[in-house]
């Protein structure tokens, strides 16, 4: 994969460039920066290449990366999966799909013929040993080998119940790591990892028969999000917020993922995940340990994952009675998307009829810490409702009223601190001010929004996530023990709700903003969901 660039700045050195005789745009500047530098030439074998996520998300990520010159030369992509299909067909699909996928647009014809000669098809089965053998054998045919040499990232993009197979395959086939050899060999593992602790647990032990932990990058996509990642550099670059961080002045969180759209044509999957699997255990608990964890000591990997470690076992595990009554699961009804009739989640294509999957999940939670004993998080996510967005509040205790107690009542408003993830990224806070002209108090906005402030692209999270597998970056991914104590959790309240043995649950009407035993959730601790906001 041709870059200039990539060539221009000696090793671990940053700078701006412009570069004159590419055929990609001529007035482009490219950034080379020093985890771009550390990328070495590598092979990517994606399994289940003809698959969604590699059109949606990992061929659009390799595009990217190419278009702003983050891909060394003498790197391969290689698609395996069982279609017979030759090496232009496959070419010619991904293109296709990346037409529609990517999230810049146009697609820029040039970069794209930059990188499909490195786009190869290797036609095999998952599950029989002779396709790795072949593969082996192909790796070290491809005209990009002599560069790449033995170092492999295998993206592990199929069916979950394929990943043991394929990571036993790889291993009998020579292609894991072995301590004689200076290969570097890794796995990108997508989720869901598991479906409880059994299961997250067999899995773990089936990949670490060939794969140490170092070389296995489970991905949880929020975590190569960009505004995620700013949680850590908000609440420690700052002096201002972080020692009011704590029991003494915030009253609770909230934590909100809501999706506007249905299950679609997953209603396979999701129909044995429910919203609890598919979202809480992994996005929602990781955006929890993000706004709960202490400093960590330095900003390794390890040690930012021992503190995210710390909150999750931090959660106590009430009893079912207790869990039951915090917590609501619901399933959306019969409603509207944009004026168009949507219908109920029974209804949807490979759901049960009588289907008990939550698509609505909220729960209230306690981090049992010093830092947090008595704080309230309140986490809630589900598909169908009104609005699309990922948003924090930190909401703050109330100041006493007694010297505005006259012109506003006896409760002032609280401040809010809502961190956006998405859309419409930013970061606001609001505070009590007086109406000018008038004796009254009202809250206004003191507003951060990353497209004002930052002009720069913004990466969507594979691009991020992919670049750091590849230099063997493991901070954005998640450690086994993350995942397995996060399982713990849920696997518990799982057991509550299967010993209540619901033929339904509650309905909320597609579009809406879910069922009201979610304000109730709220309410009866005299607090309310922040009101949603216009992006
Ligand atoms: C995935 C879930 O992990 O995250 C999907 O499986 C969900 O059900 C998606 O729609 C949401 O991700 P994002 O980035 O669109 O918020």
């Amino acid at each position: 994969m041709k870059c200039l660039l990539t060539k221009a700045f000696p090793e671990g050195k940053s700078g701006v460039l412009e570069f004159p005789t590419m055929n990609v745009s001529e007035t482009e500047t490219c950034t080379l920066d020093s985890t771009t530098a550390k990328i070495a030439p590598t092979a990517v074998v994606i399994f289940g290449a003809t698959g969604d996520l590699t059109q949606r998300k990992i061929i659009p990520a390799f595009y990217h990366l190419q278009k702003n010159c983050q891909i060394p030369d003498g790197c391969a992509i290689i698609g395996y999966a069982r279609r017979p299909k030759t090496d232009e067909e496959f070419r010619c699909e991904l293109k296709t799909s990346l037409d529609q996928f990517s999230h810049t647009q146009p697609v820029d014809d040039a970069v794209w013929r930059q990188l499909a000669p490195h786009i190869y098809y290797h036609q095999a089965d998952i599950e029989s040993p002779d396709g790795y053998r072949t593969l082996a054998e192909r790796l070290q045919r491809l005209p990009e080998s002599a560069a790449f040499g033995g170092n492999c990232l295998f993206y592990l993009a199929t069916a979950p119940n394929y990943f043991g197979t394929i990571a036993e395959n790889l291993g009998r086939a020579g292609l894991a790591p072995r301590e004689d050899s200076r290969d570097v060999r890794r796995l990108i593992v997508e989720k869901p990892f598991g479906e409880d602790l059994t299961s997250a647990r067999r899995l773990n032990q089936s990949l670490h028969q060939f794969f140490p932990e170092k070389a296995i990058f489970r991905i949880d996509h929020y975590l190569g999000k960009e505004t995620v990642q700013n949680l850590l550099y908000f609440r420690f670059g700052n002096s201002i917020y972080e020692p009011l961080w704590n029991r003494r002045y915030i009253d609770h969180i909230q934590i909100t993922v809501a999706e506007k759209i249905g299950v679609g044509a997953r209603g396979g999957y999701y129909d044995a995940a429910g919203a609890t699997r598919d979202m809480l255990q992994n996005h929602l608990f990781q955006l929890l340990t993000l706004i709960a964890m202490e400093p960590p000591a330095s900003l390794d990997a390890e040690s930012i994952r021992d503190e995210k470690v710390k909150v999750l076992r931090s959660i106590p595990i009430s009893k079912p009675e207790e869990l039951l009554k915090r917590s609501v699961r619901a399933q959306y009804g019969d409603g509207l998307l944009d004026g168009q009739h949507i219908s109920a989640y029974r209804k949807e294509q490979r759901v049960a009829p009588d289907s008990t999957t939550e698509t609505y999940v909220a729960l209230r939670l306690e981090v049992d810490n010093w830092r947090w004993a008595g704080v309230p998080f309140y986490l809630r996510t589900g598909k169908g409702l009104y609005r699309q967005f990922t948003e924090i509040n930190v909401v703050y205790h109330r100041p006493p009223a007694v010297l505005f107690a006259a012109i506003c009542g006896p409760k002032l408003r609280r401040n809010c601190l809502r961190i956006r993830i998405q859309p419409g990224e930013g970061i606001h806070l609001n505070f009590n001010a007086k109406v000018p002209g008038k004796s009254m108090i009202q809250l206004v906005d003191m507003n951060f929004r990353y497209r004002e402030d930052f002009s720069d692209y913004l990466p969507e999270a594979y691009e991020r996530l992919m670049v750091d597998a590849l230099i063997g970056e493991s901070t954005l991914f998640t450690r086994r023990d993350e995942v397995e104590q996060a399982w713990q959790w849920v696997d518990r309240l799982h057991d509550a709700w299967a010993g209540e043995n619901r033929k339904d649950l509650p309905l909320y009407p597609f579009g809406s903003m879910g069922p009201d035993e979610a304000d109730h959730l709220l309410n009866r601790d005299g607090r309310y969901w922040a009101p949603v906001l216009d992006d």
